[in-house]
C-alpha cells in the first residue's frame, strides 16, 4: 500500500511537471531556451577611419560586407542585437554621403557617430570621452566685410552661419546651431559609463568641420562661444542628415590629443572608443528590446 502511493505520488508529481512544461503558451520554453530577441531595426554605428571601425566590425557575428559607392558597411548582430556598423570615411561630406546611404539601405532604428578628437576644454584629458549632449558645425560662417589688402582674421569672424535654417527664403542665416542628442541613447550611454575605466565621461558639445586646429586662440574662440569640449570632422554633419531623416542620433567622442593642456596624441584611443560605443549600442538595444 506505502509503495502505491509513494509511487502515485511520484506520477503525479511527474505529470505536473509535464503539464507545466506543455501548458500551451509556450512560457516554459521560453524560459528554458535562450529568449529569442524581439526583432528590432538594426542601431548604426559609424567612424571615419579603419581604426575608428574595424575593432567594432570584427566583434560582429554573421556578418555581411556591403559596399556602396566609397563606403563601407558591415552588417551582422552584437550579443544577438542587429547592428551596422559604417566606415564613412574622414570629414563633413563623407559622413553625410555614408550616414544618408545607411537612412535608406537599412533603416536603422539609431545611429552612433564615434570615434576620436581633438580637445577645447583644458580640463579634459586623453581618453576622456565627451557623449554629444550637443553636436554643433564650427566651420561655417559669414565673414566680416574687408577690402582688398585688408587681411583676414578667423578670431573676427563671429556670425555663425545655419545651413539648417527653418525659413529657407533667408539666403544669410545667422545663428549657431546645436543638434541635441538623443535622450534614449543618452541614457544608454550613461549606462555603458560604468564599465569604462580608462578616462572620465561627461556630457559636452562635439564642434565638427573640416579643419583641425592647432591655434590655441582660435580653439578658446570655440570653447567660449560655442561652449565646445572637442573637435572632429563628422558629427555634425551626420547630425544635420540623421535630424532631417528623423532618426535619433548621438555622437561618442574620444580625446586622442588635447593641445590645451599638452595632451599628446595617442592612436590606441580609437579603439577604447569603439568598445565604448559597442556597449552604448548594446545597452539601446535591450532597453529597445525590453520595451516590446
Ligand atoms: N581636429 C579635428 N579632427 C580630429 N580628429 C581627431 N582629432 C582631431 C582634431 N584635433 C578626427 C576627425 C577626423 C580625423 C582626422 O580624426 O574626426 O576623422
Amino acid at each position: 500500500m506505502m509503495q502505491f502511493k509513494s509511487l502515485m505520488g511520484i506520477v503525479s508529481v511527474c505529470a505536473a511537471l509535464v503539464l507545466s512544461g506543455c501548458n500551451g503558451d509556450g512560457s516554459s520554453d521560453r524560459n528554458n531556451q535562450v529568449q529569442e530577441k524581439p526583432k528590432l531595426q538594426p542601431i548604426v554605428i559609424q567612424g571615419a577611419l579603419p581604426v575608428e571601425s574595424e575593432r567594432m566590425a570584427s566583434k560582429l557575428e554573421n556578418v555581411s560586407v556591403e559596399t556602396i559607392g566609397g563606403w563601407k558597411f558591415w552588417k551582422g548582430t552584437y550579443k544577438g542585437y542587429p547592428m551596422v556598423v559604417s566606415k564613412t570615411r574622414m570629414g563633413m561630406s563623407n559622413s553625410a554621403a555614408a550616414t544618408a546611404i545607411a537612412i535608406q539601405h537599412y533603416q536603422p532604428i539609431a545611429i552612433i557617430n564615434q570615434g576620436t578628437s581633438g580637445g577645447h576644454d583644458p580640463d579634459l584629458k586623453v581618453f576622456d570621452i565627451v557623449l554629444g549632449k550637443y553636436t554643433t558645425n564650427i566651420g561655417a560662417f559669414k565673414t566680416p566685410n574687408k577690402p582688398i589688402g585688408g587681411g583676414s582674421n578667423a578670431l573676427e569672424w563671429n556670425e555663425a552661419f545655419d545651413v539648417l535654417p527653418e525659413d529657407e527664403s533667408d539666403p544669410e542665416p545667422i545663428a549657431i546651431r546645436k543638434f541635441e542628442g538623443d535622450k534614449e541613447l543618452l541614457i544608454a550611454a550613461y549606462k555603458a559609463k560604468v564599465h569604462y575605466s580608462k578616462g572620465q565621461v561627461v556630457e559636452g558639445t562635439i564642434g565638427s568641420a573640416d579643419t583641425w586646429n592647432n591655434e590655441l586662440d582660435r580653439i578658446n574662440f570655440f570653447h567660449t562661444k560655442y561652449g565646445t569640449s572637442v573637435e572632429e570632422m563628422e558629427a555634425a554633419s551626420v547630425a544635420q542628415i540623421a535630424q532631417q531623416f528623423k532618426v535619433p542620433f548621438l555622437g561618442v567622442r574620444i580625446l586622442s590629443n588635447n593641445i590645451t593642456n599638452n595632451g599628446a596624441y595617442d592612436p590606441a584611443t580609437g579603439e577604447a572608443c569603439q568598445d565604448y560605443a559597442l556597449e552604448v549600442a548594446e545597452q539601446y538595444m535591450k532597453a529597445k528590446a525590453d520595451a516590446k
